[in-house]
């Protein structure tokens, strides 16, 4: 009974998962967000939307522990841990973002169950273009809470570099939020950011209009064995490198465009190096979204190594060697991200 009511609790997750987009879009949360305590009929009005539906969803939320419910008033309200997850797009912990990855991961699906059956890969731009969205919005938070404070000042001496003009590779960049990020807090340095993928750089060029730093960052469509440049002070992988299929092959190329001293900062989901280390609900996200997506995606190009999402320090330590790097270390850590610094020379 214990297990079943465990799988109900799952259930009840993934039941959640449409209600939690329709909330979204509809600007319910957000609506609701520091509002204080509403009736269903007061939300509908307030986001234009019918009571009867609005009232089933906000049980919904109640039920989840999403919104909290007065049954004395029969109000809804959010409390501010609610609020900071769901309220706004730019809180350092909103969480909708997460839709996107379930989205993507139930749309491509067909792909995937081929992909098991025959051993191939499904390449990251094969995906729903959810995904790319899904990691531009969930991994922002992040990124904002801990860039810029915490993971550029553990790498020995790249803040007071990128201080007084440094030039940085982001390489796997996405959509650009890591590159756009340095480029506004490190507004003397010179950023590149480079894909694989020609519509990420796309969005990363216009990403970077809209905020104000076009001039100092360059987005351009490379891969990471033969992305342009020279005399790099940073090459940055956030998030990539157990995508790739040669992440070997990448280390190589970072090594031999890093500047003498340069730094090569390796950002990688949390993860240990044990199996049963990872039985976890962490590991559970990554291990899930890897079978997926991660793992596909390094199947999908020349080598496959197929590294996966939890990799785990000792089996990425040994890739960014084989690069030519000798000296390795992990310079921080989240519960959900472990970040590697490898130094040249
Ligand atoms: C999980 S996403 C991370 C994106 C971005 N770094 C971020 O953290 O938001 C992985 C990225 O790696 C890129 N990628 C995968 N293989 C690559 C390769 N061999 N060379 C360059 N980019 C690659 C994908 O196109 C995708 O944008």
């Amino acid at each position: 009974m214990e297990f079943m009511g465990k799988l109900v609790g799952d259930l009840g997750a993934m039941a959640s998962i449409g209600p939690m987009i329709i909330g979204e879009k509809l600007g319910l949360y957000k609506a609701m967000a520091g509002a204080g305590p509403m009736t269903a009929a007061e939300l509908a009005r307030k986001t234009n939307t019918y009571e009867r539906y609005i009232r089933e969803w906000l049980c919904a939320q109640a039920a989840s522990g999403y919104v909290d419910y007065d049954s004395a008033t029969e109000k809804f309200s959010m409390n501010d841990e609610q609020a900071a997850a769901f309220g706004s797009e730019d809180s350092p912990f909103y969480f909708l973002g997460a839709l996107d990855f379930a989205v993507a991961m139930m749309r491509d699906e067909p792909k995937i169950l081929d992909a098991f059956r025959t051993g191939n890969g499904v390449g990251w731009h094969e995906h729903d273009a959810c995904l790319f969205r899904g990691t531009e919005r969930f991994f922002r938070p992040a990124y904002t809470r801990h860039l810029i404070g915490e993971w550029i000042p553990a790498l020995d001496g790249v803040k007071a570099k990128l201080e007084t003009g440094g030039i940085v590779a982001d390489v796997g960049c996405g959509h650009g939020v890591s590159t756009i990020l340095m480029a506004q807090a490190f507004p003397k340095s010179r950023f590149f950011g480079f894909d694989y993928h020609p519509a990420s750089i796309e969005r990363a060029r216009a990403a970077a209009a809209a905020a104000g730093v076009e001039d100092r960052t360059t987005f351009e469509t490379a891969s990471a064995k033969d992305y342009p440049g020279k005399d790099y002070d940073m090459v940055a992988f956030f998030d990539c490198l157990h995508d790739m299929g040669d992440p070997a092959g990448a280390a190589r190329h970072v090594h031999e465009t890093l500047a003498d001293g340069g730094t090569w900062m390796v950002v990688e989901p949390y993860a240990n190096d044990k199996v049963q280390d990872n039985l976890n609900p962490i590991g559970r996200v990554y291990y899930s979204a890897s079978s997926f997506i991660c793992t596909p995606a390094s199947k999908a190009q020349e080598v496959g190594l197929a590294l996966g999402a939890q990799a785990g320090e000792a089996r990425l330590s040994k890739v960014i060697r084989e690069g030519g790097f000798t000296k390795v270390r992990r310079a921080a850590e989240t519960p959900f991200n472990m970040v590697f610094e490898a130094r040249r020379g």
